[in-house]
Parts: structure tokens; sequence; C-alpha cells
């Protein structure tokens, strides 16, 4: 169990994420920040108060102070906006990079040995403001992304074929946005290749639906993004920290040369332990795979420009 996990954004996915944490006692603490007054301490006390009903100790924090924040040895990033319909995640670039950005800072100087979990979209070129924000090393600054694609993805394979998304092992590698990665060649049911169990046509159909898989929630809300998926995403990375398990999920990473890209953050293989980001695992790629894998890499890349340039 950790001492203390900060959750930076009280909203949608930020609140979702606490209450997560504290109902699977990954931390004695677990503070939620945010800019707005009132809100972090009212739905912390209220998340608190369900504790003798869940069976947790975890105390809620609410604050809008970082203060509270200081020592923690994980911080989850969520602050920023959440798109709405006809908005792309790019769109979000300007106004959460400023926001990242300050966040940021402040990790720096309340945490600076804390590993930064980064949700906030567009979520690779974040990861980006938050490393360079933070200055820490690539090890503590990682994004969230892969886990929900591939979570998606699980469970558009477990409906079409009527079984359990328990028995499907996959991987959705690249950025987050459109041009995602699913790989075929590493889908598989309880170890037998997808391909013997479902039509090409079908799987085709499912990776393009887990492609739009952020932006078909939107269009059902309305008013805002997913935050159920997301949230129990980014607490499962928090708990292969927490809990040093050592697990194989896909995140987004800065690239040095992995899959042959540098300088650029993009979801691949990441082996994460207490040490955040403990080893990031190459493996083969059909050459399709491997074209798809740079063009999306390089989709984040042509942002992070944008980024860079101010
Ligand atoms: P939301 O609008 O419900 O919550 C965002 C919160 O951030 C608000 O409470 C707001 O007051 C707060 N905030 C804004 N500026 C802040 C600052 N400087 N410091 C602290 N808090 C600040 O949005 P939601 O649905 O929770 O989404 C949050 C972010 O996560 C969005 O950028 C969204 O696009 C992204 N997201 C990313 C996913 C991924 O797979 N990486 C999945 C789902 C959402
Ligand atoms: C999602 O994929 C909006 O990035 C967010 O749901």
């Amino acid at each position: 169990m950790l001492t203390k996990v900060t959750v930076v954004g009280a909203g949608n996915v930020g609140a979702t994420a606490a209450q997560r944490l504290a109902e699977k006692n990954l931390a004695r603490t677990v503070v939620m920040l945010d800019i707005v007054e009132g809100v972090p301490q009212g739905k912390a006390l209220d998340q608190w108060q369900s504790g003798p009903v869940e069976g947790f100790d975890t105390r809620i924090i609410g604050t809008n102070d970082y203060e509270a924040a200081a020592g923690s040895e994980v911080f989850v990033v969520t602050a920023g906006i959440a798109r709405k319909p006809g908005m792309s995640r790019d769109d979000l670039v300007r106004t959460n990079a400023g926001i990242v950005k300050s966040v940021s800072e402040q990790i720096k100087r309340v945490a600076p040995n804390a590993i930064v979990i980064v949700v906030s979209n567009p979520l690779d070129v974040m990861c980006y403001v938050a490393m360079k924000g933070t200055g820490f090393p690539r090890e503590r600054v990682l994004g969230m992304a892969g886990v929900l694609d591939t979570a998606r993805y699980r469970m558009f394979l477990a409906e079409a074929m009527n079984i359990s998304v328990e028995d499907i092992q996959a991987m959705v590698l690249g950025g987050h946005g459109d041009t995602m990665v699913p790989l075929i060649s590493y889908t598989t049911v309880s170890g037998i290749p997808v391909t013997q169990l479902l039509a090409h046509d079908k799987l085709e159909a499912i990776v393009a639906r887990t492609r739009n898989g952020g932006a078909e929630i939107v269009a059902h809300l309305k008013t805002g993004s997913a935050y159920y998926a997301p949230s129990a995403a980014a607490v499962q990375m928090v708990e292969a920290i927490a809990l040093d398990k050592k697990r194989i999920l896909p995140c987004s990473a800065w690239l040095q040369g992995e899959y042959d890209l540098r300088d650029v953050y993009c979801g691949v293989p990441c082996k994460l332990g207490r040490g955040g980001l403990e080893q990031i695992l190459q493996v083969q790629l059909t050459d399709q795979e491997r074209k798809d894998l740079i063009a999306s890499a390089e989709a984040v890349r042509a942002t992070q420009k944008t980024v860079d340039a101010g």
C-alpha cells in the first residue's frame, strides 16, 4: 500500500479514480485536488463516507492546495477539459497543455520523487508536457490510454464471440487517437489466435470500433467523455506500481529508439512496478503493424511540435 496518491482534477475521471483507489485500498491517503473551490472537498468527504459501507480505511482528502499533496508517491493527472461532440482530442491541446504544464510544475515542487500517470488529452502530447514540466525521467512520467483502448477492444471481442472478457489477451499500441494500433497478431482467446475464431471482416469492424471508442461514448453523452473505463484503467496502472506487480501493460512512454522511434510519446508494452516504467518490451510486429505504429507516433509528433512552437 502506498502512503499517498494524489488525483489532480476532481471531475468525472478524477473523482471516479479516487473512489476506485480507495475501494482497492491502494493508498493510506488519496488526495483529490482541483482548482474549483468546494468541489474536491465535497466529493472527497462524500467518498470517504462510503468507507464504512465499502470497507476501506483510505482517507480521501479534497483540496485546492498542493501542500496537501506533498510527498505523494503517485499522481494521476486528469486536470483539463474533456471532449465535446465534434471535437477531436487534438482540439484540446492548447488549453490542456497550459493546465498540465502548471500542474506538473506544482508536482515537481511538492513531490520531486513522484511517479506521474497522465490521463489528460491529447494523451501522448500531455505526457510530453508533463515530462518537460516536471523534469522527471521517462521512468516516472507515463500515460494512460493503451489499457483503456485494449479494454474496449477486449470488450467488443467478447461481445462478438459471446465469451468472457477475461479470456481475451490483447494489446492496443500507438497514440491515443484515430491512428491507434490494435494488434490482431497478438490477440488470443486463452492462447487461441483470434483469427481462428472470428472472420476477418468482423475483426476489422471491431478494430474500427475500438479506434472510435472514445468518440462513440462522447456521441451518446453529448456533454463530456467516458470516465468509468478510463478511471478503471488509470487505477490498474496505479495498482501495478503500488503493489510492484511487474505487470505488462500498454502505456504511453517516451521512446528513445525503441520500435525505431525517438523523442516521442507513444503506446508500447511496458513493465510497471514500484519504479514506474521498469522496461519497454520490444515485440515483433508484422510489416503493416510496424508501419501503422510509426504513422501513429508521427501523428503524435506533429501535435507535440505545436506544443513546442507555443
Ligand atoms: P472533467 O471536465 O469532468 O474534469 C476535469 C477537471 O479538471 C475539472 O474538475 C476541472 O475543474 C479540473 N481542472 C481544470 N484545470 C485544472 C487545474 N489547473 N488544476 C486542477 N484541476 C483542474 O473531465 P474528465 O471527463 O474528468 O476528463 C479529464 C481529462 O481526461 C480530459 O482531458 C479528457 O479528455 C481526458 N481523458 C483521457 C482519457 C485517456 O484515455 N487518456 C480517457 C478519458 C478522459
Ligand atoms: C476516450 O478515449 C475521451 O480519450 C477519451 O474516451
